[in-house]
């Protein structure tokens, strides 16, 4: 039966409708026509260029701007190689096209397990699936990690890892830039995440029958500190504004930037981590590849102290990552972010 196949991506291929496990209520279903439309929204890009001159500061202003009103920016002149970047997203296809058998070695439900290839987003606890597959991979210490990733395709750890030294390097410059506009030390982000923690997605959406009936990936936030996003040139993220739903237009060599659950903490409510989803379509297929960037699961994370005064409360409890990071995965894709479970 075509249903039995653990992946969309082979599940595609056997069906012309979408099979109804993967239906989301009415109400709750994606508009289309907005990702249609020709007109779409813009979010701020910023050309961190200037963080090495002596622009710096307005650069940090514009961060700040980003962060505050849109949880979301795009980077150009990010300083990561665009060789890099192109083996990262090819390698990335090549894995999606092995043989399903290929493939399904590194298959597993698990979310706590640090390397695996699985679907939608936790086959064990929500009630739609999503039209999404995804391969997971921890990438920081990388030498703690990349014996675990696929070897197939050949080159697959060797362009992985470099693409995760290189992006580990813009992540810590976005993190001094982050640090530095909340008029924090430069270090002190680096320093609230213990060892520090990166994440890498490859999110694989194929094309899909009936793409206003289904997700690739509902409404939620990012639990970690910063994701980075590289993504092809298929349209699908949107990002949620003032209750609207814009849609992000791919842009060549650049990144999508968002703030995660653990900078709303640190930040102590100033900068929000800001609800986005993904959508498909009935043409062609789209890849996303998020690196999270997050504090390493005995890290403890608080609102930073300086943030805090009569006006400003503490807006949440200590907590370890780890603790914060179980409670994500378990709960469920939600509107609700994870980050309201930790208020004071
Ligand atoms: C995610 C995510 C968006 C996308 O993986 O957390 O938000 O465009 N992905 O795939
Ligand atoms: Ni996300």
């Amino acid at each position: 039966m075509a249903t039995m196949k653990p992946l969309v991506t082979d599940l595609v291929s056997t069906i012309n409708h979408v099979p109804s496990n993967f239906i989301r209520p009415l109400g709750d279903r994606p508009d289309q026509l907005q990702l249609q439309s020709t007109i779409h929204d813009f979010i701020p890009i910023i050309d961190l260029q200037g963080l090495n001159s002596s622009n710096r500061s307005q650069v940090i202003q514009k961060i700040e701007h980003a962060c505050q009103n849109y949880g979301f920016f795009q980077i150009v002149n990010h300083g990561v190689p665009e060789g890099v970047v192109a083996n990262m997203m090819k390698v990335s296809k090549e894995f999606f096209n092995l043989p399903e058998s290929e493939r399904m070695k590194n298959y597993s439900d698990d979310p706590l397990k640090t390397t695996r290839l699985s679907t939608s987003f936790n086959l064990k606890t929500e009630k739609v699936s999503n039209w999404r597959d995804y391969l997971r991979l921890h990438c920081h210490p990388l030498e703690d990690y990349v014996h675990e990733w696929p070897s197939n395709p050949p080159s697959f750890r060797e362009d992985v890892a470099e693409y995760s030294k290189q992006v580990r390097k813009l992540a810590l410059r976005l993190l001094e830039a982050i640090s530095e506009s909340l008029g924090l030390e430069k270090n002190y982000i680096n320093k609230a995440l213990g060892k520090h923690g990166q994440h890498l997605a490859i999110n694989y959406y194929p094309p899909c029958p009936e793409p206003e009936l289904t997700y690739g990936l509902p409404a939620h936030a990012d639990p970690n500190v910063i994701t980075i996003l590289l993504q092809n040139d298929v349209v699908g993220l949107q990002v949620l504004k003032d209750g609207k739903w814009i849609t992000i237009n791919p842009v060549p060599n650049t990144f999508i930037v968002n703030i995660g659950d653990q900078i709303q903490v640190i930040s102590n409510d100033r900068y929000k981590s800001v609800l986005h989803r993904a959508l498909v379509n009935n043409e062609k297929e789209r890849m996303s590849i998020p690196t999270f960037y997050c504090p390493s699961p005995d890290a403890i994370i608080k609102p930073a102290p300086q943030l805090i005064d009569n006006d400003h409360p503490a807006q949440y409890k200590e907590f370890d990552y780890n603790e914060y990071y179980k409670k994500f995965w378990n709960r469920g894709l939600s509107k609700e972010t994870c980050v309201d479970m930790f208020k004071a």
